[in-house]
């Protein structure tokens, strides 16, 4: 029973409930060997620069395009991150790590999706271990502290939520089930394994916490993640694009329909390997389009993207709100009679305008406002 005696052998273990939105919404129970209240030390830690958003000067309103692959693995997953844009509900922005580092991570200000473009990540939790692959989406929830470990520098993308991030209320029946019609079900996830290396030793661990933007590194003489097990709706997870199914219908669907998780202030969204629109008078590609309340961040992961120029694998472009886009020169009309697409791409629609950081300038190309230019086709 939850909220009595529990034991390991003769020893008394603590109970502690991770709750959300107080204590109203899902929580989890932890059984640890040692309370979790059990610092020795809390000192500032100044190892990472990202905690504080810094916006560009006035910029023009323009679309943009950024590439990640001009950003260099640098630091370790704590350090190691660049953001691009950001408004009051989310950060976006890059983690090349190039190095290991043996502390925890716990973002005490945001959940924190990951979408991992590049590389292998062994992760470790406080809810257990999960193994990620190129393709996939990890959702961590606030306040949970993790570890990246890898053999060769990863690259992701990363989205602070400052609200809430989760599957979208729309996919879940009244008793909790994913429905029928949802893009993935129960099984296409990852949940957190037993990690009998973190959660059964004796060794002192730190963890740094970024709250309010600042960071504090805190060190336990004990192992602050030695537990007996756990339960219930809090942990992270992990899913691949692979195993999300994607729509298709007579004529073009609006984004919505590839719709994958729901933030606050913001949505996230997947386009994925299908059969195309199959009127025989259908424009597969995008109709041009304002969707003038949101901004629109698109993340290009793989496939053939030579319709849309000078973007590459590893593009991020940034087509705000206030201005129309759609197809590049020449793109809507060859889309015609296309029968598959092979491209795998993320976006996050924001519904508040972002805010550029000064250290999106270097990754920006500059000849992508002018290839939408109906002459350069
Ligand atoms: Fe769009």
């Amino acid at each position: 029973m939850h909220h009595t005696a529990h034991y390991a052998g003769d020893r008394l273990l603590n109970e502690y409930c991770f709750t959300r939105e107080g204590f109203e919404e899902p929580f989890s129970i932890l059984y640890l060997y040692h309370p979790p209240t059990g610092e020795v030390e809390s000192m500032p830690y100044t190892g990472a620069a990202w905690g504080s958003l810094e916006k560009r000067d006035a910029t023009l309103l323009q679309r943009r395009h950024f590439r990640s692959s001009k950003e260099q693995p640098q630091g370790h997953f704590i350090s190691g991150r660049t953001p691009i844009a950001f408004n009051d509900d989310l950060t976006y922005g890059l983690c090349h790590p190039a190095e290991l580092d043996s502390a925890f991570f716990a973002n005490n200000d945001a959940d924190e999706l990951f979408f991992l473009a590049q590389g292998e990540i062994d992760i470790q939790t406080l809810f257990g271990k999960l193994k990620l692959v190129s393709g996939d989406y990890l959702i961590l929830p606030r306040s949970c502290p993790y570890r990246f470990n890898f053999s060769s520098p990863p690259k992701l993308i990363y989205v602070e939520a400052k609200q809430h991030l989760s599957i979208p209320d729309n996919f879940i029946n009244v008793r909790g089930q994913l429905k029928m019609d949802a893009p993935y079900s129960e099984r296409s996830f990852k949940c957190p394994e037993w990690d009998a290396e973190l959660m059964e030793r004796d060794e002192p661990v730190s963890i740094v916490r970024k709250r309010q933007g600042t960071f504090t590194h805190t060190c336990y003489s004990n192992n602050y993640f030695k537990m007996s097990g756990w339960d219930g709706y809090v942990y992270p997870y992990a899913i691949n694009l692979n195993n999300i199914q994607p729509k298709t219908g007579r004529v073009h669907l609006p984004p919505v329909s590839h719709l994958t998780f729901a933030g606050g202030g913001f949505a996230v969204m997947s386009f994925l390997p299908r059969v195309l629109d199959f009127d025989e008078h259908a424009v597969p590609c995008p109709f041009y389009h304002s969707s003038v309340d949101c901004d629109e961040l698109l993340f290009y992961h793989s496939g053939d993207f030579t319709s849309r120029k000078t973007i590459e694998r590893g593009s991020i472009s940034y087509h705000p709100s206030g201005i129309p886009h759609g197809p590049h020169p020449g793109a809507y009309k060859n889309s015609i009679g296309l029968k598959q697409t092979n491209e795998q791409a993320v976006m996050v629609d924001t519904f508040a305008p972002l805010f550029l950081t000064r250290q999106s300038e270097g990754l920006e190309d500059p000849d992508y406002p002018t290839s939408w230019q109906e002459g350069t086709s």
